[in-house]
């Protein structure tokens, strides 16, 4: 090949990988499946109070620590509108926990209680909150159970167990594989 035609090939061949890459990404960033979050398996594991019945107002969250052989693990309770898979439903109250740990890269998830207001932020418009990533804006929706909706992550979060007893919650194990400790 001649230096001149190299002059031409070489941009050429830059842009074309530049548009794979971008429609691959876009490809798993909007459209390719990712698992449903279906019931639980639990492990059994200490019992802790996180919350009292009532505390908490609708799409109300409350970050909680739960303890694991291999450390704490950081949790959100949250009240939710409606039953979710793997939550408790106590008559009108609906709860879930999940982990705050992302499965893609294992940052710290933040709840994102106005949608619209992170839209910006995330490219991502949602209709309800969700747990929301700030390393790559992964996003996952708290009623499909954790499912994630948005972004790298894959698997959907795992949940934490919950029980109620007397005017107290309690979470008491978590779902396994608990990732993206486990089982990736
Ligand atoms: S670590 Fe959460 S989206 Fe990448």
């Amino acid at each position: 090949m001649r230096r001149r035609d190299l002059v031409f090939y070489l941009p050429v061949a830059a842009a074309g990988g530049f548009f794979l890459w971008f429609g691959v990404r876009t490809y798993n960033l909007r459209f390719r499946p990712r698992p449903e979050a279906l019931e639980p398996q639990w492990k059994e594991g200490p019992r802790v109070e996180v919350a009292r019945l009532g505390e908490l107002p609708l799409w109300g969250a409350k970050p909680f620590r739960y303890p694991l052989p291999q450390g704490e693990l950081s949790a959100f309770l949250l009240r939710l509108p409606e039953p979710a898979p793997g939550g408790l439903s106590l008559g009108e109250e609906h709860y879930i926990a999940f982990s705050r740990i992302c499965t893609h890269q294992a940052c710290t998830l933040n709840y994102v209680p106005d949608p619209e207001a992170a839209s910006l932020l995330y490219n991502f418009r949602y209709e309800r909150p969700f747990l929301g990533c700030p390393c790559h804006f992964g996003a996952f929706d708290p009623l499909l159970g954790g499912k994630a909706v948005y972004g790298p992550p894959r698997y959907p979060l795992p949940r934490l167990r919950l029980e109620a007893q007397g005017e107290a919650l309690y979470a008491t194990g978590h779902e396994v594989p608990l990732r993206p400790m486990e089982g990736l």
